[in-house]
């Protein structure tokens, strides 16, 4: 199932962040998609903040994870951009064991991989308008994770 929340201001979209937190209480795990300064990081900070993380929040762009043990779930926050598809290939069993457990995760530019992840997970695309405002979608395809989705239409 596929649903689509416009954010007009960034406050649109920390409202959206504090919902999905409070519907991943089990966690989950994340591919985020969009281009440069769509709003992906901005949507993991907010969800972070949400769970009480008392880090500052940080783009892993360049140290491919970054994580946070400080709220109320782990929080593992990777940027893939670095390994390209090569390198998606390598560590993409490590990755399936950041989808198994009660743990937020978190993948930006999971596009470079060629391969569908082979593990339950949602998929969230963002895209900007002229008038700056946000498009999220998210979309999932299995019933663990369109539960969680559904939750945020409440
Ligand atoms: N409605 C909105 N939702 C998300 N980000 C917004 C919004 N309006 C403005 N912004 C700003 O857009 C920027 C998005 O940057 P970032 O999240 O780092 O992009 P990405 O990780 O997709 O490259 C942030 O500076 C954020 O404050
Ligand atoms: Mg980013």
């Amino acid at each position: 199932m596929k649903v689509q929340f416009c954010c007009k201001t960034l406050d649109d979209t920390k409202k959206l962040a504090y919902k999905f937190a409070n519907a991943v209480r089990n966690g989950c795990f994340v591919n985020l998609y969009g281009e440069i300064g769509a709003g992906k990081t901005a949507f993991v900070k907010l969800v972070a903040e949400a769970l009480e993380v008392k880090e500052r929040v940080t783009s892993p762009s360049f140290v491919i994870l970054n994580e946070y043990h400080s709220g109320k779930l782990p929080v593992y926050h990777f940027d893939l951009y670095r390994l390209e598809n090569e390198g998606i290939k390598t560590i993409i069993d490590e990755l399936r064991e950041y989808s198994e457990g009660k743990q937020l995760t978190f993948v930006e530019w999971a596009e470079f991989s060629q391969n569908e992840f082979p593990f339950n997970h949602i998929k969230i695309n963002v895209t900007y308008n002229d008038d700056d405002s946000r498009l999220y979608s998210f979309e999932s395809d299995n019933a663990a994770t369109d539960k969680i989705i559904k939750d945020l239409e409440e």
